[in-house]
């Protein structure tokens, strides 16, 4: 017999989104839910058991908007490109809602009541096995976390755009030169009901068995 109830489970997985438009922007985030959820979070694996990743948790107002300002910077010229493309291709529906989505949450994300920042102290080398090991031991935890805070009620939304401007946003944050940050997670409470799955290829088109492009079956 399962230990858990396995529709949930898949359930929770499968509808975690990158939640950019249907956000509480009013409602502030108690800080003790969110470290609920990081000690949930911080049970993925780390490569070496080196327990070098931290949490940044901006609310400071000053500091959304620095932040907002450092994801504007490339933001805007890179989904004005995704605009053009989807205008172009006259592309999917799927696509279109992802850019229209990108696009309000570039014009919206200083307000958004919390930004989780998450960090791994020391920076990746260039080798395939240091980069494997170094995004590998924090990207994990990062997802958990989405995870941990959607069936609270949070939605969150990974994005990286801001990283184009990585030094302003250290300065911002404090932050030395010898750490790394991953990600920056715009935080919410969601509204509306829950999330549908997410459009995705099937299993058996995505997976090989044995060799390189071997078909499952
Ligand atoms: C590494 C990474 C970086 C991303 N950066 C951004 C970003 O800067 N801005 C943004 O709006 N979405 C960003 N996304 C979100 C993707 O665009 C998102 O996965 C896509 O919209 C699909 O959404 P779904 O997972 O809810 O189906 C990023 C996702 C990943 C994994």
């Amino acid at each position: 017999m399962a230990e858990f109830d396995l529709e949930q489970t898949d359930r929770l997985m499968m509808t975690t989104k990158q939640v950019r438009k249907r956000l509480d922007l009013t409602r502030a985030i108690p800080i003790d839910v969110v470290l609920r959820c990081i000690d949930v979070a911080s049970r993925a694996p780390i490569g070496g058991n080196m327990q070098i990743n931290r949490w940044l948790l901006v609310d400071d107002p000053d500091i959304k908007q620095g932040l907002a300002e450092c994801y504007r910077a490339m933001g805007t010229d890179y989904l004005n490109a995704g605009v053009e493309q989807v205008k172009a291709a006259g592309s999917d529906s799927v696509q279109k809602r992802v850019v229209e989505s990108s696009v309000y949450l570039l014009d919206h994300l200083h307000e958004v009541p919390m930004m989780i920042i998450p960090i791994r102290m020391g920076r990746p080398d260039n080798t395939t096995f240091g980069q494997a090991t170094f995004w590998g031991s924090v990207t994990p935890g990062v997802w958990s976390l989405q995870m941990a805070l959607r069936s609270r009620g949070i939605g969150t939304a990974w994005t990286t755009l801001h990283l184009y401007e990585e030094q302003r946003a250290c300065t911002l944050l404090g932050l030395p030169d010898d750490v790394t940050q991953i990600a920056l997670l715009p935080a919410a409470f969601y509204s509306g009901d829950g999330f549908s799955p997410s459009a995705r290829r099937p299993a058996h088109e995505i997976t090989y068995l044995n060799s390189w492009r071997q078909p499952v079956s």
